[in-house]
């Protein structure tokens, strides 16, 4: 037998006798409801009502909780899935449970291999090719994603990305279209076309960057795109708030991936360590979790924000 002693705000106790392999236990307060579900002894899920300000104490631990599945059910496409960021954002979405359709652009192999681990973890997903550089890249990618879902979508990651280091002088004409095209038209188009089957209760997620909003590197075209995206969040956001679809973008730091290889040397690394409140450089896995939480529930009231992913840089 567990035991899991609930106590309220307002003082009353309730012993709750769980037995190891029962099923689940609701508890119903003045005012208060909470839930715990208990499967197989293990503590699933915790819920207290709006006034209900509880505590929980029972012998199992918090590493004990099991990763909740809070996308069950859900649909989700990341573009630029087969590498860093992107990578990490279509395998924290699979782990909360959403089915997965992993984008790429030349990466054929690293997307199977993404596939491959969300399958073998129990998770389902499909690999879809399109080149976000054309100008009908977007269109293309939503017919493939319509083939596949259907017409239901829950999450939009609009991740793909480039980026270019050059100064004002250095930057060409084709670097600066090739910027906006693939960082700003690609994701407008892609919202666009898949507009008719992302379904109430959905959510989009673009990605921002800190260059959007402090002048870090020679990255002035770059950054110009990133800060179209926070627009364009906003917009969005205010448009598809009547259909119950949130907007949101995410804007890291420094992130250790192939775009940010200059980490990978000492001055890179000690350049980006320096301008942030947490000493070390991001990993993907930092920002992957963020993107899941903003395409779940528990961020229901969120939209039409830029959040900040990034170890406090530049604060
Ligand atoms: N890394 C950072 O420090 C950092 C910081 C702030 C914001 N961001 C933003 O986060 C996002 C992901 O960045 P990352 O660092 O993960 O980049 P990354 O490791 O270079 O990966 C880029 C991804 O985008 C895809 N992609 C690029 N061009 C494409 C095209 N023309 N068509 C289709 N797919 C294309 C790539 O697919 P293929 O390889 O399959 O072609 C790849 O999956 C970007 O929007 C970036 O601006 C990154």
């Amino acid at each position: 037998m567990q035991h899991l002693t609930i106590a309220t705000s307002s003082g009353i106790v309730w012993l709750l006798l769980v037995s190891h392999f029962g099923a689940a236990l609701v508890a119903l307060l003045a005012g208060t409801i909470a839930l715990s579900v208990v499967k197989g002894g293990r503590l699933h899920k915790r819920i207290a009502g709006p006034t209900g300000r509880f505590t929980a104490s029972s012998k199992f631990s918090e590493k004990d909780i099991p990763t909740m599945k809070t996308l069950s059910g859900k649909t989700a496409l990341v573009t630029g899935a087969s590498r860093g960021i992107g990578r990490a954002s279509a395998l924290a979405l699979a782990e909360a449970g959403a089915q997965v359709l992993v984008h790429y652009g030349s990466g054929a192999k690293e997307a199977a291999a993404v596939v491959a681990e969300i399958s073998e973890a129990g998770g389902r997903a499909d690999a879809v090719a399109a080149d976000l550089a054309a100008p009908d890249g977007a269109h293309k990618l939503a017919r493939q994603v319509r083939a596949v879902v259907g017409d239901r979508l829950d999450i939009l990651v609009a991740n793909a990305g480039i980026s270019k280091a050059a100064t004002i002088e250095e930057t060409t004409v084709e670097d600066f279209d090739q910027l906006f095209a693939v960082n700003v038209r690609a994701p407008f188009f892609l919202v666009q076309q898949l507009l008719p089957i992302l379904r109430s209760g959905g959510s989009v997620i673009l990605l921002s960057s800190l260059a959007a909003h402090a002048a870090v590197g020679t990255l002035s075209a770059y950054a110009a795109t990133k800060g179209a995206i926070d627009t364009l969040v906003k917009h969005f956001a205010a448009s598809l708030g009547p259909r119950g679809i949130r907007v949101n973008a995410v804007a890291p730091g420094v992130v250790d991936t192939d775009m940010s290889s200059f980490v990978k040397t000492d001055a890179g690394r000690k350049s980006a360590v320096t301008m942030q409140a947490l000493q070390r450089v991001a990993r993907p896995e930092d920002i992957g979790p963020v993107i899941a939480f903003l395409a779940s529930d528990e961020a229901r009231w969120i939209t039409g924000d830029t959040v900040r992913v990034d170890g406090g840089s530049k604060l």
